[in-house]
């Protein structure tokens, strides 16, 4: 173990792919973060979409998982869970939130901040139409974040599910939907040389974006 701790302690790595400047960036964050996005895409980059979000309850307890986004527009970001999460619960007690993308391929990450709220009913219906069968079923077996006795408890549970909705469609659960976070803050870095990244922030100041640069 001592071998690996000193591994990790002597790893180094320099950025030296691309820079960021307040001059070439959109004016509108989303216009910036679809541009990144799009490169992600393009690098091939493993699961672009996914991304990380931290939540907290109401004493301010924060825990974060990774989910995936699958929808974004001017409005904010979308992904889907099940409600009585831990996340969910979080989300129910304090909409506000914060995201990170990390794509070390391009050297880049974004961070995002905002306040989360449930979609509308049609939007996730739509989203849990489109579905795979079986992710359909596993959110009605899965009582995600609940303790659960054994894997196999779990399998029984899908396997009942299937067996009740043989031969129709498998409906939303009321549980389980998207949610929209709707961002106040933008941070995206770009990894430069000897540690002097750049790093250009989008702040949303009534109803304006004022767009600033932070120390790396
Ligand atoms: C790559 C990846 C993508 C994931 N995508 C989702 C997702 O879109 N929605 C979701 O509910 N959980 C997703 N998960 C599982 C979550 O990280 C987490 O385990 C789960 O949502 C329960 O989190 P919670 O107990 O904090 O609510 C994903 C996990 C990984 C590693």
């Amino acid at each position: 173990m001592e071998e690996l701790r000193n591994y990790i302690n002597s790893i180094r790595r320099d950025f030296m792919q691309r820079e960021l400047n307040e001059s070439s960036v959109e004016k509108m964050p989303i216009k910036q973060f679809a541009q990144w996005m799009a490169e992600a895409v393009d690098a091939q980059i493993l699961d672009p979409h996914a991304m990380v979000i931290a939540t907290a309850n109401s004493n301010g307890k924060p825990s974060v998982r990774t989910v995936y986004i699958r929808d974004f527009n001017e409005s904010g970001i979308i992904f889907y869970t099940n409600f009585n999460s831990r996340k969910g619960k979080e989300l129910a007690e304090n909409v506000d939130c914060s995201v990170l993308f990390l794509w070390e391929e391009v050297e880049r990450q974004i961070r995002i901040e905002g306040k989360a709220e449930k979609v509308a009913e049609e939007i996730s219906d739509a989203y849990f139409a489109s579905r795979p069968r079986e992710s359909q079923i596993g959110a009605w077996a899965s009582q995600q974040s609940e303790k659960i006795k054994s894997r196999e408890e779990l399998e029984k549970k899908q396997k009942e599910y299937s067996q009740q909705f043989e031969g129709k469609e498998v409906p939303r659960p009321p549980h389980w939907g998207g949610y929209i976070i709707k961002p106040e803050y933008f941070e995206f870095w770009q990894g430069r040389p000897n540690r002097l990244h750049d790093r250009i922030v989008y702040e949303k100041k009534h109803s304006l974006w004022e767009i600033y640069r932070l120390n790396p």
